[in-house]
């Protein structure tokens, strides 16, 4: 069966995220085998002085990692490989101060790494390494952020760091307007719950 990773983190309990979340994962049973990674329960690796000298020998000088330095890089190479090893991915947050909450941030700055997930050739040009993966980004936001508003950060952000893995099929699903009330809520839920439904059919497909 396929694998999916869901990387959450969704700290608060009436989370609206949540609920496209749930919906996802109750209508995606069956169909694939998933994966957690809860950001909340397991914080990401921050870069210390270590684990950063540890990816820039081995990322941008092409050096191999032994003690310390090999110590310190692991745990960021633990999400690499886990994430190198399904075939879809789902982030589920909260907006939070016009982006993704700085822990989701922290976990793409722990995966992004040159030389695992980027690979650069002799003239500089990037090639992502999760070339037939497929994500899926759910977030909630107090507010409406239609396209060309200078806050919709996110939908760009994403498209940009994934790129850079080598993901081109993205999908969101945001839920915007969750503090104008249950109604402007309910109606937004249900257009996220709409994308889940395109998204579970052409993810997990018979064939
Ligand atoms: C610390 C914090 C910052 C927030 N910043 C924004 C923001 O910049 N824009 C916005 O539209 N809503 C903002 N909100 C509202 C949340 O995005 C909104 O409540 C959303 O439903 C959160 O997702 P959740 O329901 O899955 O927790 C913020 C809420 C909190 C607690």
């Amino acid at each position: 069966m396929n694998k999916t990773l869901v990387v959450s983190y969704l700290p608060n309990s009436q989370s609206v995220t949540r609920k496209v979340l749930d919906y996802f994962l109750a209508n995606s049973r069956g169909s694939t085998t998933i994966i957690e990674r809860d950001l909340m329960k397991n914080n990401p690796p921050v870069f210390n002085g270590d684990s950063m000298t540890a990816y820039q020998m081995r990322g941008f000088m092409g050096q191999e990692l032994s003690g310390d330095y090999a110590r310190a890089i692991k745990p960021f190479d633990a999400l690499i490989d886990e994430i190198s090893n399904v075939d879809n991915v789902v982030f589920a947050f909260p907006t939070h101060n016009w982006s993704e909450p700085g822990v989701v941030k922290s976990y793409i700055d722990a995966i992004l790494q040159a030389g695992k997930l980027i690979n650069y050739d002799a003239q500089g040009k990037p090639t992502g390494a999760l070339q037939n993966h497929k994500a899926l980004v759910m977030f909630a936001s107090g507010g409406f952020y239609e396209e060309g508003n200078p806050r919709r950060t996110i939908q760009p952000a994403f498209t940009f760091y994934l790129n850079h893995m080598g993901i081109t099929d993205i999908e969101f699903a945001p839920v915007g307007g969750t503090l104008m009330g249950e109604e402007v809520t309910s109606k937004s839920l249900a257009a996220a719950e709409g994308i889940v439904d395109g998204v579970i059919s052409r993810w997990f497909a018979k064939k």
